[in-house]
């Protein structure tokens, strides 16, 4: 049995969590930032470091409570050291030395976007059957959609990757945020959106999709921009004293900058939009690589219209890990930790931050 000690800091969340094997989840425990950076409409960096300061220490100790487990009972640390906020990053990865120095544990540092992705390996906590979920087959796809990135990624094997495509401006779950702020819908924006998407019609208004051709890359600057003309024009006719005949009055969840905005509409069209793209994308890459399954990760991946439509349209098995493995936490870290843990890998204690990290690609 191995038990890792899975670390992460990278935006928001202090996330602490020990897994067994890279798929048991002995403990996750997040301690998140959102209610201190609602204020500020976006994560506020210096005070996501302070914060984290604060957090780290009751979080791993927690985690190991939760698990039953003592210091002396891990096999290595491991912990996020990009991509992500760099005052950030220091504090899990100073804090991850300081305890494999003191305990003499191997340290094994963690790109974040491999968390997202090795969510799908660990074994749902609500998980209802008797016989474990076998391991994702390869080859196969992984659509990472979180708030700083948006990667469609061939998977050969463990650690083996091939960047199929990326977006050019804006990451989904960061349109997802800039759009509910238009719409005066708060922060974070993904779940807003999606809350006021439900009562909405997808229909009601048509928004652009970035095809791109026949490439895999993705852009989401040009929807965002739709969203504002309309959100303009609306404001402009309200300014004017004129209610657009297709206003309708917002519910109490919604609560727009300005009144006479059809927010419920506008967050239901803007989702699809994106969900579209998504999909079609993806359903494209599955019939040209011939992939086995499809894995979904990082915070947009909550999103059940993105999980409802990745499955309908699918030919292959699509996988999704559980709503709270989505958004940054410990376990995602110590599932990768595992994997990399049994390849050999070490960092050492020249371990430094890497704030834009990118996947560690194989040669094309
Ligand atoms: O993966 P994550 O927790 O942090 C990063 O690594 O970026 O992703 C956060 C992003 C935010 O942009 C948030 O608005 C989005 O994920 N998000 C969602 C939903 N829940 C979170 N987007 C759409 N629908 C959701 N239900
Ligand atoms: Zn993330």
């Amino acid at each position: 049995m191995t038990l890792i000690l899975g670390i992460e800091t990278s935006c928001d969340e202090t996330g602490a969590a020990v897994v067994e094997n890279g798929r048991h989840i002995r403990s996750n425990v997040v301690a998140t930032q959102i209610d201190l950076h609602r204020q500020y409409g976006g994560v506020f960096p210096e005070i996501a470091s302070r914060q984290h300061m604060i957090t780290i220490t009751p979080v791993i100790e927690q985690a190991l409570k939760d698990a039953g487990v003592g210091y002396d009972d891990l096999d290595a640390i491991a912990v996020t050291y990009g991509p992500g906020l760099a005052g950030s990053l220091l504090v899990g990865v100073n804090t991850a030395k300081a305890i494999a120095f003191a305990r003499g544990l191997p340290l094994v540092g963690i790109n974040h976007l491999e968390g997202h992705i090795y969510a799908n390996w660990l074994i749902p906590p609500d998980w209802p059957h008797m016989e474990e979920p076998p391991e994702p087959t390869f080859p196969l796809l992984a659509l990472i959609v979180s708030g700083g990135h948006t990667e469609l990624v061939l998977m050969h094997g463990h650690g083996q990757y091939q960047l199929l495509g990326r977006t050019l401006d804006d990451a989904a779950g960061e349109a997802f945020d800039k759009v509910a702020r238009l719409l005066g819908l708060g922060f974070p924006g993904g779940p807003a959106i999606e809350r006021a998407a439900r009562l909405g019609d997808p229909e009601s208004f048509h928004l652009p999709r970035a095809w791109l051709g026949d490439s895999y890359d993705f852009s989401f600057s040009g929807l965002k921009t739709a969203v504002l003309r309309i959100v303009r024009s609306f404001e402009e006719k309200a300014q004017a004293g004129v209610h657009a005949p297709r206003t309708r009055l917002v519910t109490s969840q919604s609560q727009p900058a300005v009144p006479h905005i059809p927010v419920n509409n506008l967050a239901a069209s803007f989702q699809e939009a994106v969900v579209d793209v998504l999909v079609e994308k993806t359903r494209r890459a599955v019939e040209e690589f011939r992939v086995k399954m499809v894995l979904m990760g990082g915070g947009v991946a909550a999103n059940s219209r993105l999980r409802e439509e990745m499955t309908r349209r699918l030919p292959v098995p699509v996988r999704v890990p559980p709503v709270k493995l989505c958004t940054d936490n410990g376990a995602v870290i110590g599932a990768v930790g595992y994997y990399r843990f049994i390849a050999g890998e070490r960092a050492g204690w020249d371990l430094d931050v890497v704030a834009g990290l990118t996947l560690p690609l194989m040669n094309p």
